[in-house]
């Protein structure tokens, strides 16, 4: 920011860490800005949104309208603001096909990015964080598809969540997951499920959840990641990348 303040943009944050005590930053929090237009052409629907858009909203519209596209969603949380910005996706399934263009706000001035200038890759969004400054808007483009179709694969990305710990106090996955290998299957072989820093466990279900069994400290949760870190790192020789997003500035307890 001008006044060289750091600048954070806060949508659901449900893959978000911030830090303990006083934040010394400047905070834009998306949730009024849940614009959600939708033209409706028959067979296909163009649907401009705001960042705020709860993703879950965007879910609902397409399950009952019948429009395809979107199931990837299913059991994922915050807005699509978030959503973009950290490409999220189940299965290899996201996003990138159904964008046809994104607005935001650069150090420059506001820009349009087209389908074309995207190029989306696993969890990392195509625009520079070092000059986007946020999505103001996206538009995306849903086909109408046969009601069982649709049903059949929110079924099955449901299923890719039944062994995730849905309902308990998380962050979602706390890692990416390194090329051609799976993050919580290298913290539960590496010994991770089950460590606990103050109210901050390692799930018992998914060791690439960290659980707030209570009154878990942003530094607990921190702490008991990098121990987890450390541990794949000594044993494994892989160094995991973080997937949550920190607001603030962290130090190990
Ligand atoms: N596994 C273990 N132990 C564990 C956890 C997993 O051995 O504690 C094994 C599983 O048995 C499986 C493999 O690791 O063989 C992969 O696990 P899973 O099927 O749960 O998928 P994942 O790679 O851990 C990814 C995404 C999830 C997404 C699911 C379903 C990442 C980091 N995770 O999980 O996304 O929901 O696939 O599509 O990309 C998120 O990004 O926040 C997230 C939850």
């Amino acid at each position: 920011m001008r006044d060289g303040k750091t600048f954070y943009i806060l949508g659901g944050g449900s893959n978000v860490l911030i830090q303990d005590g006083l934040l010394d930053a400047a905070v834009l929090h998306t949730a009024k800005m849940d614009g959600f237009f939708a033209e409706d052409g028959g067979e296909s629907v163009r649907l401009t949104l705001g960042p705020g858009v709860p993703v879950k909203t965007m879910l609902e519209y397409a399950l009952q309208n019948n429009f395809g596209g979107l199931e990837f969603l299913t059991g994922i949380p915050g807005t699509l603001g978030g959503a973009l910005w950290g490409n999220a996706g189940a299965a290899g399934v996201g996003f990138s096909e159904l964008i046809e263009s994104i607005d935001t706000l650069e150090t420059d001035g506001p820009k349009t990015w087209r389908r074309e200038d995207l190029l989306w890759e696993y969890r990392a969004c195509p625009l520079n964080p070092k000059r986007t400054r946020m999505i103001t808007s996206a538009v995306l483009v849903l086909k109408k598809r046969p009601a069982d179709e649709i049903l059949e694969k929110v079924r099955s990305f449901s299923e890719l969540k039944k062994g995730q710990p849905l309902g308990r106090k998380t962050a979602g996955c706390v890692f990416k997951n390194p090329p051609g290998s799976s993050a919580g299957r290298l913290l539960d072989e590496a010994g991770c499920k089950g460590l606990s820093v103050g109210g901050a466990t390692v799930s018992d279900r998914h060791a690439n959840f960290i659980e707030n069994t209570g009154r878990a400290s942003a530094r607990d949760i921190y702490t008991l990641s990098e121990m987890c870190r450390q541990r794949v790192l000594s044993q494994t020789g892989i160094h995991l990348e973080y997937e949550v997003r920190f607001f603030g500035t962290f130090e190990k307890a």
